[in-house]
């Protein structure tokens, strides 16, 4: 059947010939800046270990942010920069194309979600479970489950795979408390040691998955810029494999 061109939207035809794929939404701002390579990280335990690595790859900061209210900062690289913002904001500058690359948990990721990004290689530092976690004494839960977290999507995610109908809390943080004061019965949150689980008389229950930071790239960036972040890959996965082997 032919369809007439009097029928045809003009902007379905544009969308429909150039469609926009996730994660390349910001292009031009990317082709704009493209003698520049951005790296989005987030201040605490991922800067601390992501940066050995990236000296591997001769990028070092000039500037100790520890001591800095900046938020961008010029490395020993002319041509890289690393922002530093809060990690559960990683994965949105990095999808954007306010970042080329980023380091992130993958707590954060699947927490994020969608396929805006590349995960090239897993960094193996950062190392943690996601777990479900519950009183150590606990009377037996009446009626609906409440489950306190900041991992909204994963906990829905997990509790419907169970096929277990529960209300989820939205936390920002001390997520060990909400059992301790009856906010709810179960939390989801990290856990490395298990130190504070215990000191908040809690105990972990079920594990959702093992958990460490991954690279992700910029999907646009990646084609871009393939060269120089293929360089930097290779300079990183060489870091990571000779940690393990020390
Ligand atoms: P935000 O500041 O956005 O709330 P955050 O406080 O979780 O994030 P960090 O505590 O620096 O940020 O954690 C960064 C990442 O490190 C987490 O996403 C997780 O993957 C990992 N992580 C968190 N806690 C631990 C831990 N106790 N041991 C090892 N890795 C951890
Ligand atoms: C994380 C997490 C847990 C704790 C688990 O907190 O939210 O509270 O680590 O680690 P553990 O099992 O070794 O005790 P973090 O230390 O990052 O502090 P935060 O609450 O500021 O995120």
């Amino acid at each position: 059947m032919s369809v007439s061109k009097k029928n045809v939207n003009p902007w379905a035809l544009t969308f429909a010939v150039y469609p926009v794929e996730p994660g390349e939404r910001n292009k031009s701002m990317i082709e704009n800046r493209s003698e520049q390579l951005v790296f989005a990280l987030s201040k605490g335990r991922i800067l601390k270990e992501t940066l050995p690595l990236l000296k591997e790859a001769g990028i070092a900061l000039l500037e100790d942010p520890d001591k800095s209210r900046k938020l961008i900062f010029p490395t020993t690289r002319d041509d890289v920069k690393i922002l530093i913002i809060r990690a559960t904001d990683v994965p949105t500058y990095v999808e954007h194309g306010a970042a080329d690359l980023g380091v992130s948990g993958k707590d954060v990721l699947l927490e994020h979600g969608g396929n805006g990004l590349y995960e090239p290689l897993d960094l193996n530092i950062a190392r943690c479970r996601l777990m479900v976690a519950a009183r150590v004494k606990e009377e037996p839960v009446v009626g609906r489950l409440k489950v306190a977290t900041k991992f909204v999507n994963v906990a829905k995610r997990y509790y419907a795979e169970k096929g277990e109908q529960v209300e989820i809390i939205k936390l920002y943080g001390s997520m060990e408390l909400a059992p301790l004061v009856n906010l709810a019965d179960r939390i989801v949150d990290v856990v490395d040691t298990g130190n504070t689980l215990k000191a908040n008389g809690l105990r972990p229950t079920e594990l959702i998955t093992h958990v460490s930071s991954r690279l992700v790239v910029n999907k646009a960036s990646m084609k871009i810029k393939h060269q120089r972040i293929q360089e930097i890959l290779t300079c990183l996965e060489r870091a990571v494999e000779a940690k393990k082997e020390r």
